[in-house]
């Protein structure tokens, strides 16, 4: 390519834009404006219940699962937990966590987030059955908060899997993620090192609010979530309550976290009626197979030709409320790619589950999907924590203060 013909392209590339820019500049600006705007609003951190359940799920996620050091005592996670929430509070109005101006100290803030606005961001803080023990605190684990039995198919690899306490930061802009999960990892030490990390891209939605997205599958992923504008659904599925959970968790929920990973090479080489039938959705339009539309409710029943239309073993069956006691959970997965694995892509669902009790929602729907599953032929459980997410705080309280009362 010569300089001119670079050059060319480059005033006509320019001439280009311009005329778009004068055929309806109010419309370009206006667009742009409204995403910028869209993107810097902020989530309040104070509430009934922790930000980033009932949120409508952000475009990015960092997730880290933290270890606290083995001589720590109970007085330990209480102070990281007042330190990481005034952390998150302020994270969550776009402000930096601490000073910047610190002469020959390093800089409290790392300073990557400076200039982008909030863009959403929300930090979550949740606690593992293994933190109740290590800080001689297990008298007052939740009932809920159970070690998750094994599986059909797991290959659970523990360096990606538990952990005493995670943070689950999301925003719109991936850079603010990053800064938070970075900043509130590096406040967390020395009394809590980072443990596993995962960041995902590609969200479940959960809001009527969002155009449902596609998963690594080419899938529509989130059509029959639970939805946060449904505060029955919340109330009935995901915030904790009583008899089950004691009543500093009141209003909290129950995060179960799955790395799985999808055989995607597979996948891609599958036909389209077999991925169908594995899902239970037509591809392109999210249908349920037999009917037109995406929000058309599945026909469990229906047959033709004497052969159920949504197959025995198609993931929404299985999945669904009619096959689990009416039970239902809400989904805020992500997508992820972390590199290759022997030259394929390694990459899969970073399956993120809030749900009141998982012993009656996550475990038995997970049970009946993990033994009979289309869908198992191409994912692989590598990964697995649970963590109890404690209610949310007023200004100037702290995540888990009810813990410590
Ligand atoms: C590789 C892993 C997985 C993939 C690719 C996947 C994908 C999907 C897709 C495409 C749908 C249909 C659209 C929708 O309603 O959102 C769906 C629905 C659903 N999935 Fe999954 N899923 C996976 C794992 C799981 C796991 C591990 C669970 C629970 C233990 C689960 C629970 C559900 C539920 C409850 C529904 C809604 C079913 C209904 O009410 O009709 N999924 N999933």
């Amino acid at each position: 390519v010569s300089k001119r013909s670079t050059r060319r392209g480059f005033l006509s590339a320019a001439g280009a834009a311009g005329v778009g820019a004068a055929l309806a500049p109010g419309a370009a600006a206006a667009a742009s404006a409204e995403t910028a705007a869209a993107d810097n609003q902020a989530v309040g951190f104070h509430g009934a219940h922790q930000a980033g359940i009932a949120t409508p799920t952000q475009q990015y996620v960092q997730f880290v699962s933290l270890d606290l050091a083995s001589d720590a005592a109970a007085t330990d996670l209480q102070g990281l937990l007042q330190n990481l929430s005034a952390a998150a509070s302020l994270l969550s109005t776009g402000r930096p966590v601490g000073a910047l101006n610190t002469g020959e100290l390093a800089p409290v803030d790392t300073g990557e987030a400076l200039g982008l606005g909030p863009a959403r961001v929300t930090v979550t803080f949740g606690l593992g059955p293994s933190a109740f023990r290590r800080v001689g605190l297990a008298h007052l684990r939740p009932a809920p908060l159970v070690d998750l039995p094994a599986f059909a198919g797991d290959e659970l690899q523990s360096e990606i899997s538990g952990g005493d306490l995670c943070i689950q930061a999301c925003a719109d802009d991936p850079q603010v993620a990053f800064h938070a999960a970075h900043d509130l990892i590096r406040l967390a030490s020395p009394t809590a090192t980072a443990r596993w990390l995962l960041a995902g891209f590609g969200r479940i939605s959960n809001s009527r609010k969002q155009v449902t997205p596609r998963n690594l599958l080419g899938f529509k992923d989130g059509t029959d979530n639970i939805m946060v504008e449904d505060k029955q659904e919340l109330d009935r599925f995901v915030w904790a309550g009583a008899p089950e959970s004691p009543a500093w968790m009141r209003g909290g929920s129950y995060l179960v976290v799955r790395r799985i990973a999808i055989a995607l090479t597979a996948w891609d080489q599958t036909g389209l009626d077999q991925q169908q039938q594995s899902v239970g959705r037509y591809k392109v339009s999210g249908a349920p197979l037999g009917e037109k539309r995406e929000h058309q409710p599945p026909a469990l029943r229906a047959r033709r030709h004497g052969e159920l239309v949504i197959p025995a073993s198609a993931h929404i069956r299985l999945a669904s409320p009619s096959a689990n006691d009416g039970q239902r959970i809400l989904r805020r997965g992500y997508a992820y790619v972390d590199g290759l694995s022997n030259g394929q892509i390694d990459s899969g669902l970073l399956f993120l589950v809030y749900n009141r009790d998982p012993r009656k929602q996550f475990t038995p729907i997970q049970r009946r999907l993990a033994n009979s599953d289309a869908l198992n032929a191409f994912a692989t459980h590598i990964g697995s924590a649970i963590f109890a997410i404690p209610p949310g705080v007023r200004p100037g309280g702290y995540v888990g203060e009810g813990l410590f009362g």
